[in-house]
């Protein structure tokens, strides 16, 4: 997609941090701008950024919540009927969900799976169909993070896997869509000054009793003041200026983090070497 202007983006997790920087940066492009977001504050500054920065008259703030699929069809019903055909569709919202994996309840799973990996399922399932149907140039991008492609690190796991999911699944997609004028990219950040501390705010009782180990988790990173940033965390809008260039060219991986490389490599290093053992010992048992 070589051209956003007048075009509409339906972002997820729009009204703030990564999601409001990549709107930003479309606004800029001249796109039409559908931030979608569960927390009615972040809407109402991400107004106030939209009307500071000239693009407010070109901005529709919906309160969603991603896993609600009725509110989510209706809501990308609403921003056509406002601003026309979906051209962008940014799978972004999400929640830091952190705690021991072993120590999880259902609730830790089902809510850290449900935004993070059915939230995404839900906008490809909800938003592919009008994205194919005019025909014209189109983007998808959806949010994971550096986490999958990293040795596993404590307190993660739960949001590695939906991450992780989120990768493969978009993966997939772009071989489907590979001769579509649909581009698809995945957005795989480190870390990000945004307010992904403040994730627990969002847990909702629907999904029963947190463990006690993740509320214990939880309670400290609301308690601790957003962490100092150091240079190794990326502005938003940097990261909405790189998603632009990576749906520009239909690249499919989005790394705003290249500090990360070794670590990446220690990774597929054991992989490999764990590949390497069994190669050998199926050739001594001579099979
Ligand atoms: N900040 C980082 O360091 C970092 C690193 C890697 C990946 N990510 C990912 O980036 C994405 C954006 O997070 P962020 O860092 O900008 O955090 P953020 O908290 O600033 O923004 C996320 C937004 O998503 C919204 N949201 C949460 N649950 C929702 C739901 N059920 N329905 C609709 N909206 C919902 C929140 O209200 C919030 O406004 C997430 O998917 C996150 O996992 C962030």
């Amino acid at each position: 997609m070589q051209d956003f202007n007048g075009a509409l983006a339906f972002i997820t997790g729009g009204a703030s941090g990564i999601g409001l920087g990549i709107a930003r940066a479309l606004a800029a492009e001249g796109a039409v701008l559908a931030l979608a977001d569960l927390r009615e504050d972040h809407l109402a500054q991400a107004e106030g950024v939209a009307d500071a920065e000239g693009w407010g008259d070109r901005c529709l703030p919906l309160r969603l919540d991603v896993t609600d699929r009725a509110a989510y069809l209706a809501a990308l019903d609403t921003a056509e009927a406002r601003f026309g055909p979906l051209r962008v569709l940014v799978n972004n919202a999400g929640v830091g969900i952190n705690g021991p994996i072993a120590e999880a309840s259902f609730a830790d799973w089902d809510w850290g799976i449900d935004v993070n990996l059915k939230g995404v399922i839900n906008g490809l399932v909800l938003g592919l169909p009008r994205l194919r149907a005019h025909g014209q140039p189109a983007a998808v991008l959806n949010t994971a993070s550096l986490a999958p492609f990293i040795p596993a690190r404590p307190l993660r796991g739960v949001y590695a896997a939906a991450k992780a999911a989120v990768v493969l699944a978009t993966e997939h997609l772009a071989l489907d869509l590979a001769d579509s004028p649909i581009g698809v990219s995945v957005l795989c950040p480190g870390p990000v000054t945004t307010n992904i501390h403040q994730a627990a705010l969002l847990r909702s009782d629907t999904y029963g009793e947190a463990s006690a180990a993740f509320r214990a988790v939880e309670a400290e990173s609301l308690a601790a003041a957003a962490p100092e940033p150091t240079p190794l965390w990326r502005d938003p809008l940097e990261v909405g200026e790189l998603c632009i260039k990576a749906m520009r060219e239909r690249r499919l991986y989005v790394f705003p983090h290249p500090e990360f490389l070794p670590i990446t490599h220690k990774r597929h290093a054991a992989i490999e070497a764990a590949l390497e053992e069994a190669a050998q010992e199926r050739a001594a048992s001579g099979n």
